[in-house]
């Protein structure tokens, strides 16, 4: 049975990640209007993924016999910058996440929550991979600068991102 904290800790989790599929959604949304297809591909598959984070969560505390409560989203910005801005943005929301991550990890420590503990740990490891991949696409994007054609070829690459 989850304690009253943990499950509190853990809905609250289920909006941020909520939150942050709407987020990549809005983002992919602007690609598209912006005619970076590849861009555009790359933020929906990140919300899809958002939103089965938010699954996960979502049966946990169904398995553990836990009542979900879903709060309202918030509305994401509707205003985005030049790719390189977006993707800064990724990478700082994902840093963010990381954080929240890891509080959530320290509620399951102090709650003695030992299946909250191990299911986390699969967290952890997305955000490394989440950071990594966000902060590649910065490092890209600075080197090319504000070069179109380069960006184009940028966005074409981050396109062909496997179904994974
Ligand atoms: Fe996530
Ligand atoms: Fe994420």
């Amino acid at each position: 049975m989850l304690s009253e904290k943990m499950q509190a800790a853990i809905n609250a989790q289920i909006q941020h990640e909520l939150y942050s599929a709407y987020l990549y959604l809005a983002m992919s949304a602007h690609f598209e209007a912006s005619n970076l297809s590849g861009f555009a591909k790359w933020t929906r598959m990140q919300a899809n993924e958002e939103q089965e984070h938010s699954m996960k969560l979502f049966d946990f505390i169904n398995d553990r016999g836990g009542r979900v409560k879903l709060e309202a989203i918030a509305q994401p910005p509707f205003e985005f910058g030049s790719p390189l801005e977006v993707f800064e943005q990724i990478y700082a929301h994902e840093q963010k996440v990381t954080s929240l991550i890891h509080k959530l990890y320290e509620t399951a420590l102090a709650e003695k929550d030992y299946p909250a503990q191990v299911m986390l740990h699969w967290f952890i490891d997305e955000q490394v991979e989440e950071e990594k991949n966000s902060g590649d696409i910065v490092a890209q994007l600075k080197m090319v600068d504000q070069h179109m054609g380069n960006i184009m070829y940028i966005d074409r690459h981050v396109g062909k991102r496997a179904e994974d």
